[in-house]
């Protein structure tokens, strides 16, 4: 038996690295196992990073070729190099996770390289060494959804992980399933050139989105041309030299149509991760959907044994699951940490972006609860207006009894970050009434999240 540690966490993403790192600071020896080359998990190295990188090098070359003529701005032969992009992408995700790979240093956080898996409560192997350790953290993450009768080679057929690799711009991209990944990764695609149409399952995008704003997302990405393909499934593909053709039908059955793509993108969810962690054999359970079950104090059924993050239950987000993991290290140092999950935002980073936290007008109705809303569009906001970016609206739900915030959807220029000064206002149980009444600059596009509160109860000032 070799080295002995506190704490072995299985997973470097944002669950996990996060965990480690505040499990140091609370003094535990703290060990995390990662099998891939480098730190910071799906996240870092072929998520939420390198496509933000994209979406911000693709929407410049947007605003070069579409926006700056109307500053007054000429530029001629805009182009684009795409291997450049790419290594840039490249730099960027190279910083970042070597950043994460000083913090482990920096805190004493053992990195041990190799696929963990839990021979049972106290013993973690990493590839056949065994080390000991007072508690285990699962945050093993997640993987894309296959698609029976869609093969991914990551080449024609690829994943989120293969089209931030392409060599080249597609002449047309299919994407399947019209969810956030395949809109962020769509846009990129689209503003590069590409024709780009989306297959999706259910008659709306982003379902889990408010309608309003769905509706209104919809429009606007349909005006910059993405296509759309709605209450319509894939049920097969076939690949050639010259590229797929995919089968399509309606989703209640009907005839059956091709569609040719030099490209598809599959994405139509993430499921959790667990191969090769033992939790058979460790006795570790898992829920109907594979996630594994934790109470609400992140703990396993079996003692000692706690999961994190896109393995268990709830949204697959990364500050989700580094909330999750700065939790559960508390918990172990014998701290009483609390998420409110109703707290958490989401953004799609499309241009507008989408950004949500706490309920839908869908979701407070279907509960019975009354709400008042208010609503403000960016036409009226002098900062859009001056940007050029007018398109979207915040709308902000609030308790018809006691105006507290219950959900606040933004569909405009920075959106989410924007959504921040409405997480904080549902964190610290703020009325609409409050966040009106908070000074906010002049001119940004905050004002107009000043306004719709405002506009809760029918006071807004600038329409
Ligand atoms: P992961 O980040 O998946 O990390 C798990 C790590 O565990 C992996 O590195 C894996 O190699 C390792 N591992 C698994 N099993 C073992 C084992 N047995 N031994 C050793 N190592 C193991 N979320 C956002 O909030 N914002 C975004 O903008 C965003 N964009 C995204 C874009 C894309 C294309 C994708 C795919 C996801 C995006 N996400 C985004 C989601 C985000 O990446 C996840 O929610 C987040 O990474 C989950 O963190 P995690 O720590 O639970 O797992
Ligand atoms: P998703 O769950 O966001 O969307 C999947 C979509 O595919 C849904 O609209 C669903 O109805 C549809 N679908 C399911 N089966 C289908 C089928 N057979 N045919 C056609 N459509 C089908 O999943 P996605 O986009 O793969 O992303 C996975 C997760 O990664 C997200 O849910 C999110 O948690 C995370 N993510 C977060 C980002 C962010 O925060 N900005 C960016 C990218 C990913």
């Amino acid at each position: 038996m070799s080295e002995s540690f506190d704490l072995i966490v299985i997973g470097a993403g944002p669950g996990g690295y996060v965990c480690a790192i505040r499990a140091a600071q609370l003094g535990m020896k703290v060990a995390c196992v990662e099998k891939r080359d480098t730190l910071g998990g799906t996240c870092l190295n072929v998520g939420c990073i390198p496509s933000k990188a994209l979406l911000q090098s693709s929407e410049h070359y947007e605003e070069a070729l579409h926006k700056f003529a109307d500053h007054g701005i000429k530029v001629e032969n805009v182009g684009f190099d795409l291997s450049r992009m790419m290594a840039r992408k490249g730099e960027v995700v190279g910083a970042n996770v070597k950043g994460v790979e000083f913090l482990f240093k920096k805190n004493k956080v053992t990195w041990l390289k190799g696929t963990g898996s839990i021979v049972k409560a106290g013993v973690v192997a990493v590839d056949g060494t065994e080390y000991q350790t007072k508690n285990i953290v699962i945050a093993s993450g997640s993987e894309s959804i296959p698609l029976k009768g869609v093969e991914v080679d990551e080449k024609q057929i690829v994943t989120s992980t293969g089209a931030l690799e392409l060599e080249k711009v597609p002449g047309h991209m299919v994407v399947i399933g019209g969810g956030v990944i395949g809109l962020e990764l769509g846009s990129v695609y689209k503003r590069l050139g590409a024709e780009v149409t989306v297959v999706e399952f259910l008659d709306r995008l982003v379902p889990s989105m408010d309608n309003e704003v769905g509706k209104q997302f919809e429009r606007i990405l349909g005006k910059q041309g993405m296509k759309f393909k709605l209450k319509t499934k894939v049920t097969g593909a076939t690949k050639s030299a010259d590229g797929v053709e995919l089968t399509l039908e309606p989703a209640a059955g009907g005839a059956a149509e091709t569609l040719k793509a030099d490209v598809v993108l599959l994405a139509i969810g993430r499921r959790p991760y667990v191969e090769a962690l033992g939790l058979d054999k460790a006795g570790v359970a898992l829920d109907e959907r594979g996630r594994v079950k934790t109470d609400a104090h992140y703990a396993t059924n079996v003692p000692g044994i706690y999961a994190i993050g896109d393995v268990i239950v709830g949204a697959m987000l990364a500050h989700k699951a580094e909330d999750e993991g700065v939790a559960v290290a508390e918990m172990l140092a014998g701290q009483k940490p609390h998420i409110n999950y109703n707290a958490i935002p989401s953004v799609v980073y499309t241009w507008p972006e989408v950004a949500a936290v706490g309920e839908t007008e869908e979701q407070l109705k279907a509960r019975g609860i009354a709400y008042k809303v208010g609503k403000f569009p960016f036409t009226a906001n002098g900062r859009a207006r001056a940007m050029g970016d007018t398109d979207g609206f915040v709308k902000i739900l609030s308790d018809k009894a006691t105006d507290a915030v219950l959900g606040c959807h933004i569909l405009g220029p920075d959106a989410g970050t924007l959504i921040a000064e409405l997480a904080l206002a549902m964190e610290f149980g703020a009325s609409a009434e409050d966040v009106a009444r908070t000074c906010h600059a002049h001119p940004s596009l905050n004002e107009a999240v000043k306004e719709a509160a405002l506009a809760v109860d029918g006071r807004a000032l600038h329409i």
